[in-house]
This record gives C-alpha cells, structure tokens and sequence, in this order.
C-alpha cells in the first residue's frame, strides 16, 4: 500500500533520530578515553558529526540505510515508494562522496563509520578514529632535527651536550627514564625558541632514523665508549632499548646521531654515575689504552684514572645485571697478564659479578669476511645465579672477501698511485730481508681480509685487485700516476661490511674519518652472538 507523506515523513525521522544516538554512543566512548571533540559543525562542510579541529579529522556517523550501506543489494528489499527512496538514497551516496573528496582536498582525514558497526564494534571504531589521532600527533624526528638544530657543533661542545641531553629525552621519552633527562631537554628547548609549539603539540615521534629502537623492547642497555654503535645496532636486533650512551669523538657522534638520532654524551670521565639510568645490560667497547698496573696491588682504587675505571664505577652504581667488554687480543697478555687480572679482580672481587674465563673470538667464524680477534668479557650479577656461560661457537659459515666487494667499479681516488705502490714493495722486500712477514698485502678473493685497523697498515695489508677501472686520470690527493697493477684500497662501504654493518648504515664523515670509526668498530654478528647467549640467561631470570 502507497504511503502518505505524513508516514513518510515519520519514518524519515525515525531514522535520523536512530543516527544520532549512534553518533552519541561513539561521542560518548571517546570522551571517556579523554578525547575532546566538537560536534555537529555547520562551519565545516559536509557538517561532519565528530570533528578534532586541530588535527583536521572528520567523522561521519551513517547510519545505514540513510547512507545506502549495500545499496546494490539492500535497494531490491524496499517494496513501495522505489522511485522516491531510490532518488532519495542515491542522492545521498554521491553526496558522502562528494564530502569525503572536498575534505580531503581541504587536508581533512575523513572517517565514515555505519550505524550498525558503531553499534556492534563500538572498540574497533574508536581504536581507527584513535590511531588517526595518535598518527596525527606524531611528528618525524627528521623534522624535529630540522627545527631544533640538532647538529653537532664545530665550535660548542657544550651545545653537544645540550643536544645529548635533548636527544636523550626524545628517545625516552614517556618512559620513567625521561626523568633524568628532561630538565636539561627542556632547557635546550627555551634557549632555541621556534619549534617549542612543535613538541607541545606532539604526542610521539616517528622515529625516521636507520634503526630506531625496538617498538616493545624487552630489555635495557647502555652504550658506552659507544664509537658509531656495533654494539647498539646488535643489541637492538636483540630487542633492546638504548637508555644512555657516550662518545667523546665529534665525528662518532655525528654518525651515531644520523643512524640512532641520538647524540651520545660526551668524556665519560665527566659523567656522574647518578645522571646514568638505571639498565639490564652494560656495553663497552673501551679503547685499547695501554694502562699500566704494574707493580700495584689491583684492585677498584687501583685501576683509577684508566677508562676500565669508568666502567667500573658505573657497574658499582647502578649494578646492571650483565656487562659486556670487548678490547684488543693484546689485553690478554699486556703487561704479562696482570692487567686482566686486575680488570677480572676488579669486577668479580670488587664488584662481585660472575665473570667468566674472558674469550677471544674471531669475526671470520660469524660470518664476516674478517680475520679480527677481539677479546670478549661478559660478566652476571652474583644474586642472578648464573654460574656458567658458554661463548657462542663458531657458526662454520663459509665466508670470503668476494662478497663484499663492490659491485659496480670504484673512483679512481681508491687506486693507488704507482709511486705509493713502489714504496709499499720496497718496504716490504726491507722487512722480507730483516726477516719480518710485515707488509702490504693483497687480498685474494676467496679469502678473508686481514683486521681493519687504524694505524699498523690496516688499508696496506687490506688490499685489492680490481681491474675495472677504465679512467685513469687521478682525483684529489693521487699524487702521479695511478698503478697500472689494478691495485686499491677497499672503499668505507667495504669495511662496514667487514664489520657486518647492514647496507641501510649511513656514513656521512670524509674517508678518512669513516675508515677510523669502521676501524675502531667491532663485528656486530660477533656480538649479536654473544648478546643472544647472555640474554638467554638474563631474560629466563626476568
Ligand atoms: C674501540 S672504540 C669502540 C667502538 C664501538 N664499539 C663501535 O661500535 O664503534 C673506542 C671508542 O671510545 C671513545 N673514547 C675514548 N675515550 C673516551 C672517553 N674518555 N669518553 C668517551 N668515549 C671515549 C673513542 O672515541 C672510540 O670511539
């Protein structure tokens, strides 16, 4: 039977008074997650039911048969009246369409949710509309970088340490850990003025670095002596937060930050125990400085003024529940052994943590191309009952040089000048004499490079036959001609690898500067390795 108006009108409403309680049910879930909204705008078009102005979010609440919800089919059920509710209908299907188009042009997230979905998923819409918010909110570090000049100064150590600090806060920030960090963040950010509405209105940062740290983490470490962050990026692939590091090196810090978008403290011999946080694991990779203890006794006022001293005093405070070290195979026998022994006398009589017979192992056995022993000391809290540990095998992968070359040719500015060439041959025919092995080598393919080191002819005894350069003309600093031998130093990007450094790892120093930190690095699959076997015993006793 045809419908009058009058009923017609009726029904109408009833399904506009339906929409509307729909939209107070999700006004009213919000606002209990402390969301403040406006509703109804007539300022806005389209007149969205729920708008964030600030952030440009509009939501629509369509109720489902007003706004067509499966319209192709749900239009063959109406039996009367086809003529006006199809026009009705369809009418308003292209007008949503045409809302939706103009806000987004305008720069508006639209969300549309149907009737019955508020009605059944209440929590599943709220979550979509609280995902546009936070996603909303977040602001890329790159932009804060931007903003906030954080940049490592030529001139201004002190402004690097307002920087670790800020960076510091950034990274942990919403964390308890941010209190140690965010009086002086804040500071830093009154001094620089612009860009404070920006982290007001932030509620997190999307973190557009190399290797953000892990989303859930599972344990906490620090990193110090932190060079451009082997151990970091090990650790994290493991799960964990970084919550401090340092690096006194100027041009460490500058690719630490690049690649973490952290700025590391500076002389760890200025920082107070106190201002680091507390963390589950220790990591240092302390210089290989030549200390001696001859003569002494040994023990925690012994190995003063040494920087094993600095990681001593901070293990005394903050008692992380395992540490890991790493220094050169020399530390073994330095000093006919008393230095390590003063070092294990140290941490398992002063400091009472279990310490295992230290190891050296080989980069080579874990899947780099490199022949770099390294000695290792991992330690574990007493109270942790942990008393054995094995160091990690080695893997038996096979590995070689080959597949860290570059794959398309290099500059010439790799290429040795032949006069360079000359000196290195004669030099080595000298030492061949006195009896020494000591000298240039060429690397095979099929096998491993020798260690990356800084000093001691670690690009002299790293070197490569690459016959596919073709322009010989030299580039800066090639002092005559370029060899004809097809001899050159492996590039930067082939050291990373040696280290096992992921392709994504931004160098952003000179040459010179990049083989010095790659130098100085360690194998980061040697430490993941280690890192692994000690988060097996720590994590179990979590
Ligand atoms: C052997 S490297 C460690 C490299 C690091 N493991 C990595 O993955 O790159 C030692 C680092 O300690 C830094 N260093 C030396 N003395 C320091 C000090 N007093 N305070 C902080 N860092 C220092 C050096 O600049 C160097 O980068």
């Amino acid at each position: 039977m045809k419908k009058t108006k009058d009923q017609i009108k009726k029904n109408m409403q009833a399904v506009k008074a339906k929409g509307s309680k729909i939209e107070k049910m999700l006004a009213k879930e919000l606002w209990k997650r402390g969301y403040r909204y406006h509703k109804n705008c007539t300022n806005i078009f389209g007149k969205p039911d729920i708008v964030f102005k600030s952030l440009k979010i509009a939501v629509f609440c369509d109720s489902d048969f007003w706004h067509g919800k499966d319209w192709q089919i749900k239009k063959h059920e109406i039996k009367s009246n086809r003529n006006f509710w199809y026009k009705k209908i369809e009418n308003n299907i292209e007008r949503d369409r045409k809302v939706t188009d103009e806000l987004t042009k305008q720069g508006w997230v639209v969300l549309r949710f149907w009737g019955n979905d508020i009605k059944k998923e209440t929590v599943q819409c709220i979550n979509k509309i609280e995902e546009k918010i936070i996603e909303k909110k977040m602001v890329k570090y790159s932009k804060i970088k931007n903003n906030l000049e954080i940049e490592i100064s030529k001139e201004n150590k002190n402004k690097d340490n307002d920087l670790a600090f800020f960076t510091h806060y950034l990274q942990n920030s919403g964390s308890p850990i941010e209190s140690y960090y965010v009086k002086k963040a804040k500071n830093y950010i009154d001094q620089i003025g612009n860009g404070f509405n920006l982290l007001k209105k932030m509620e997190k940062i999307e973190w557009d670095v190399m290797f953000p740290f892990p989303e859930k983490p599972s344990f906490t470490f620090i990193d110090l002596f932190a060079g451009i962050g082997g151990f970091r990026i090990a650790f994290q692939k493991l799960g964990g937060k970084c919550v401090f590091s340092s690096e006194i090196d100027k041009y460490c810090k500058i690719i630490y930050e690049e690649n973490f978008g952290e700025v590391p403290f500076g002389n760890i011999k200025k920082i107070k125990e106190k201002d680091v946080p507390g963390h589950d694991i220790l990591l240092a990779g302390f210089p290989c400085q030549a200390f001696s203890i001859a003569g002494k006794k040994a023990g925690f006022k012994d190995v003063r003024g040494t920087l094993f001293f600095d990681i001593a005093r901070i293990l005394k405070k903050k008692k992380p529940k395992a540490f890991l070290l790493e220094n050169v195979k020399g530390l073994n026998h330095h000093d006919k052994g008393k230095t390590l022994a003063a070092i294990l006398d140290v941490l398992r009589n002063d400091l009472n943590y279990y310490v295992p017979q230290p190891e050296i192992l080989n980069a080579k056995d874990f899947g780099v191309p490199q022949n770099r022993e390294r000695i290792f000391i991992v330690g574990f809290r007493k109270d942790l009952n942990i008393s054995t540990f094995d160091y990690p095998k080695p893997l038996n992968k096979k590995t070689s040089v080959e597949k860290i070359l570059e794959k398309k040719p290099v500059s010439v500015k790799y290429y040795l000048s032949k006069r360079y060439l000359d000196t290195l041959k004669n030099h080595k025919i000298r030492h061949k004499d006195k009896g020494n092995g000591f000298g240039y080598e060429v690397i095979s393919r099929e096998k491993n490079a020798n260690a990356i080191v800084i000093g001691g002819m670690g690009k002299e005894r790293n070197l490569i036959c690459d016959d596919r350069l073709t322009n010989f003309i030299p580039v800066t600093r090639i002092k005559g001609e370029v060899n004809r031998e097809h001899i050159r130093k492996m590039t930067p990007r082939e050291w990373a690898r040696l280290q096992g450094f992921p392709e994504k790892f931004k160098i952003k120093v000179s040459d010179a500067q990049a083989y010095k930190q790659f130098g100085n690095s360690v194998a980061v699959p040697v430490v993941k390795e280690i890192g692994k076997a000690i988060l097996n015993l720590v994590l179990e006793e979590k």
